[in-house]
């Protein structure tokens, strides 16, 4: 049995076939979802999303999901083309003007720092809000956002997305009670290991991140692959209960206080 047969969904931040939102595209797909793909105008003509609308049978439609206007159009228009309210929406969606311009934490350009926050955290409530007004969603729907564990623990070169991930997790506690008081839907994050796409691969020292929270997690990193499949099982009936969390997808990373194999690796 297809697990998301007959659901239909709209998937936010699909680049390239690295894109963690990509995989879900896929797996979405083999699960029997109908869906529209969304990206920043920008990225449509940069990235590879046509490729993947035709792998998924799928609509593209551009918004800046920093833009309530192409919001709220987005939310009408896929509404109408996949034929009735969404049962899911993934919110793949990060960047950081500091990172990319390399500005250290310590000497931000603080409108880099208001840009990087309404693309990376504001633009999950705005996606709420305007699901929420329109009423785009369906009773039982599941929301699912993408954060990091610098939302917890101190990553000195995450830089300014470190907060962006706090507020952006703190927006699915809030928005998730009153979405599930109206509507039983259902708002949750996923905290992922390092991931190798355009994103994580832009945050200084990222091969480090990833290769030591390789050898700190019981299980290792977590793939994008798996990080797919749990977005799958958070859009399906199986998790109906589930709201309002940021949910470990780490391997065991964010429990682990240190690893048999980093032991070795410091003992001389
Ligand atoms: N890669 C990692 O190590 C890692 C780890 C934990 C969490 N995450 C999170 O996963 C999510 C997806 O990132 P990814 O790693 O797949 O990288 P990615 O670069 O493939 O995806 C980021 C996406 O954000 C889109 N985007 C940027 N500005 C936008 C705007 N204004 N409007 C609409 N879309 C916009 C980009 O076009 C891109 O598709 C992000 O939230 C990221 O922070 C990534």
């Amino acid at each position: 049995m297809k697990i998301l047969e007959g659901k239909r969904g709209l998937i936010f931040g699909a680049l390239d076939e690295k894109s963690i939102a990509w995989k879900v595209a896929l797996n979405a797909h083999e699960q029997g979802a109908k869906f529209v793909l969304s990206n920043a105008p920008i990225a449509l003509r940069m990235g590879k999303i046509n490729e993947l609308a035709e792998k998924t049978g799928s609509r593209v439609i551009p918004a800046d999901a920093t833009s309530v206007d192409d919001l709220n159009k987005l939310f009408d228009e896929s509404v109408k083309l996949l034929g009735g309210k969404l049962d899911f929406v993934l919110h793949s969606i990060g960047m950081s003007v500091n990172v990319r311009k390399g500005r250290e934490y310590t000497d931000q350009n603080y409108d880099f720092t208001i840009k990087g926050f309404d693309v990376s955290a504001l633009s999950f409530h705005k996606v709420l809000q305007s699901a929420w007004k329109n009423e785009s969603m369906n009773d039982y729907g599941s929301i699912v956002a993408l954060s990091y564990i610098a939302a917890q623990k101190t990553f000195p070169d995450y830089n300014d997305m470190a907060e962006n991930k706090a507020y952006l997790e703190s927006i699915a506690r809030s928005f998730g009670y009153h979405f599930g008081n109206r509507n039983k839907v259902r708002i949750n994050t996923i905290s992922q290991s390092p991931t190798i796409t355009t994103a994580g691969s832009g945050v200084k020292g990222f091969d480090v991140f990833f290769n030591y929270a390789d050898k700190m997690s019981p299980l290792g990193n977590a793939s994008a692959e798996d990080c797919a499949n749990f977005c799958i099982a958070l859009f399906s009936d199986l998790t109906k209960s589930v709201t309002m969390q940021n949910i470990f997808h780490d391997g065991g990373f964010s429990n682990t206080g240190i690893s048999e194999d980093l032991i070795k690796e410091f003992t001389s």
